[in-house]
């Protein structure tokens, strides 16, 4: 209803630039290229979600003009009220040697923000993945006591940098193994450098993160986030069980995120809000932080069946609903844009199209039930109260 009217009234303005007078049957909607930039996943967001994208500064963004923008960041301001660094402030990346830090990526991410009215979502401090060489050669004798000081560093380095900056912070990244793993679901104390040398009392590091982080930054909400965490299963019932008792020992955490990376080779598990509305129900705020749907292409197939391309869009909507009817959803993020620059090809052999956007950056089907889901939502009213 609300969509009809909002047509209805685009295409009367354009009838009546034209032709000077109200134009008495303009019932059709206007064209996509006619739509200037009215319809965006920004502008169609309720007021207290932001709609995201991840992207790589070191790769995408330096030398901006905003005066001459490429394509993508065309794109990237005009369909986006948030980003997230895809790589720029991991450790590789922005601490590459002992005490030498590199910020040009994660600073071009902030410029880029602030120039186009956007906010921030930081990634991420404390992960076993994108570490730099010399922390893993240097883990294999680290006492807990020296870890502890190498990642405080660390976090009050990078988070004090950009303080004020960032609303959100994955602070603790992927820190659960899968239930496929060895042992199971449990914290990774092995492959992560950091939970590695204080086995002995990881929960207590990962709290101390989260207090070094929210000192270095009051205002940022701080985040634990994971894959294969959408739904209600192992892994998110160890997070449902951690996020209790960091709560209980007063550490400041204040969401969970889930990635939100599909796949169409696996189901949907539309338990998706009722474990948001879990962690909601501990005080904490919820995200999709990387949302993408990787499409299996069989060799010899050109590009995606018309089926593949309704689920591709379905997947990212049911995402995008879950959210939507949970208030303390906070943002959702999709993990960059086009397929040409995912991670996905690279990392999942066999798959791809896993993102909203073609290579010519024309939004897939995916884009449209994502835009008419936000339109539907009440563009401008909060769904919270009291924030
Ligand atoms: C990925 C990036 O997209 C790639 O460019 C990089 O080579 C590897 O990492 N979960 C996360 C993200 O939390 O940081 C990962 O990003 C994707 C999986």
């Amino acid at each position: 209803m609300r969509h009809l009217t909002r047509s209805l009234l685009l295409a009367a303005a354009g009838t009546t630039l034209a032709a000077g007078t109200l134009a008495p049957a303009a019932t059709a909607a206007p064209p996509d290229h006619a739509r200037g930039h009215q319809d965006t996943l920004r502008r169609q967001a309720p007021k207290d979600l932001q709609i995201g994208s991840a992207v790589w500064g070191q790769r995408d963004l330096l030398g901006y003009d905003r005066l001459d923008p490429t394509e993508h960041q065309r794109v990237l301001a005009r369909e986006f009220g948030s980003i997230t660094p895809e790589n720029d402030m991991k450790w590789a990346e922005i601490h590459p040697e002992p005490g030498v830090y590199h910020f040009s990526g994660a600073d071009a991410i902030v410029e880029f923000a602030r120039a186009n009215n956007q906010e921030v979502r930081g990634h991420t401090l404390l992960w076993h993945s994108q570490n730099p060489q010399w922390v893993s050669d240097a883990a294999a004798d680290w006492t807990c006591e020296e870890a502890r000081d190498v990642l405080e560093d660390h976090v009050r380095t990078v988070v004090g940098r950009y303080a004020g900056e960032i609303y959100e912070w994955d602070v603790a990244n992927e820190i659960f193994q899968d239930d496929w793993d060895e042992g199971g679901v449990r914290l990774r104390t092995e492959a992560n450098p950091f939970l590695a040398a204080c086995s002995e009392d990881p929960v207590a590091l990962i709290g101390d993160t989260f207090r070094w982080a929210h000192e270095a930054d009051p205002q940022a909400r701080l985040f634990l986030n994971d894959y294969n965490a959408e739904g209600v299963n192992t892994k998110t019932d160890a997070y449902y069980a951690l996020a209790q008792e960091l709560l209980a020992d007063g550490v400041p955490l204040h969401g969970m995120g889930s990635q939100g990376h599909l796949s169409l080779m696996y189901g949907f598990d539309d338990s998706m809000q009722a474990n948001f509305e879990r962690f909601a129900a501990l005080g904490l705020d919820v995200a999709v932080t990387e949302a993408d749907v990787r499409v299996p292409i069989p060799e010899g197939q050109d590009g995606p069946t018309p089926e593949q391309v309704t689920l591709h869009a379905e997947r990212h909507d049911a995402m995008l609903e879950a959210c939507l009817a949970v208030p303390s959803c906070t943002s959702f993020t999709v993990w960059g844009f086009p397929d040409a620059s995912s991670w996905v090809p690279d990392v999942f052999p066999g798959e791809e199209w896993a993102t909203i956007f073609t290579d010519d950056l024309d939004p897939k089907p995916a884009y449209h039930a994502m835009l008419e889901s936000l339109r539907e939502a009440t563009p401008g009213v909060s769904p919270r109260s009291g924030r």
